[in-house]
């Protein structure tokens, strides 16, 4: 029986556990999306996890979505991801960058600019843009070229990534963003090759993953799926369909990881575990209100490879340890999520 502290391959690295940090959004970049050194104490706090997924970072000023998030397009952005790595690395521990185009799921209150989409389709909903909460931009449908723009933005940023020192990237298709908008059917209604069916919709996200994986090698590129979910209006009619046809296309291609935030309505671990043969990255989701005995289970019955906790290992840097001994957690702030600045952010106790 495996269990969550015994020690993983995942792509050219090896965690000392399964214990993974999930990616979350928490604003604390400068205004321009430099990492700051604030972020990079974060990070090193966090370094006994078996593997830190970073935030949402987007790999393209118009892929941006909130204010102060981290960017990786320009080389001042690098400089600060490469502060983090080291910090990350000094402390023993290992990162991969989230890459997040935002896709609809912006304002140009945000980017100065339209934000693009696969279809023209505006969310439901408002959002946080720093100057208050605005309802959604209705999106631009990208053309040809700004498919291209956008792939190559994602193997850029993955590639400074790499410059930076980082261990990989997660591609972000999940949680209603750019590569999710391609993969369900209402933000997609593309009439070419892109949208119509469950191939075709997976299309945009196998490429740009291919992409990526060209430049820097698979070994240092995971990718996130939230099957069924409905978070920024997301709503998919062949959830199965659709997923098993992006898996199939990128199974073969020797992926670090997939990592699969589960979703009421729909056994979204269980069924990539039946349809990847790489390591399996599970997050069980908002609705599990045990998430350490699920995590324990998940790993020991090889539901999956290892488990990620959001809310958890933002409250507790030392979160492993916690889980090992089976002790207190510090309970998660949510008034400093997105709040800026270090309450909240560096100062939870650790034991
Ligand atoms: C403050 C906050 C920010 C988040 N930002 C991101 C993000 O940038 N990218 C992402 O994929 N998921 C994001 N999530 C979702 C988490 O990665 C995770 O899937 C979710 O919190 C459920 O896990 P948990 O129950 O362990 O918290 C965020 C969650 C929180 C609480």
């Amino acid at each position: 029986m495996t269990s969550l502290f015994e020690a993983l391959r995942i792509g050219a690295i090896t965690t000392p556990n399964r214990v993974v940090m999930a990616p979350m959004t928490r604003n604390r970049a400068s205004a321009t999306g430099v990492p700051t050194d604030l972020m990079s104490e974060y990070y090193a706090q966090r370094a006994s996890f078996g593997l830190i997924i970073s935030e949402g970072v987007q790999p393209a000023a118009i892929g941006q979505g909130y204010p102060h998030t981290p960017g990786l397009h320009n080389d001042e952005q690098t400089a600060g991801w490469k502060r983090v790595a080291d910090a990350v690395h000094g402390a023993g521990g290992h990162i991969f960058l989230q890459l997040m185009h935002a896709g609809r799921i912006s304002h140009v209150d945000v980017i100065g600019t339209q934000p693009v989409a696969p279809s023209a389709v505006t969310p439901a909903g408002q959002l946080f843009t720093g100057s208050g909460n605005k309802p959604f931009d209705q999106p631009r449908e990208m053309t040809a070229d700004d498919l291209i723009a956008a792939r190559h933005a994602y193997v850029d940023a993955a590639q400074r990534a790499v410059l930076a020192g980082c261990d990989g990237v997660e591609l972000h298709a999940a949680n209603g963003y750019l590569l999710n908008q391609f993969l369900a059917d209402n933000s997609n209604q593309r009439t070419d090759q892109y949208g119509g069916s469950p191939e075709n919709r997976a299309r945009f996200v196998i490429e740009t993953v291919r992409a990526v994986v060209d430049a820097v090698g698979g070994d240092k590129v995971g990718i996130r799926i939230s099957p069924n979910g409905n978070f920024n209006d997301m709503a998919e009619t062949q959830v199965e369909e659709t997923h098993g046809a992006l898996l199939a296309g990128i199974d073969s291609l020797g992926l670090a990881f997939l990592h699969v935030g589960e979703q009421p309505g729909f056994a979204g671990i269980k069924f990539s575990r039946a349809h990847w043969s790489g390591v399996l990255i599970g997050n069980t989701g908002y609705a599990d209100n045990d998430k350490i005995a699920s995590a324990h289970a998940l790993v020991e019955s090889g539901g999956a490879d290892a488990v990620s906790f959001g809310r958890l290992a933002l409250a507790n840097p030392d979160l492993p340890m916690r889980i090992k001994e089976g002790t207190v957690m510090n309970e998660p702030d949510s008034q400093t999520f997105y709040s800026g600045g270090a309450k909240g952010y560096t100062d939870y106790p650790t034991l």
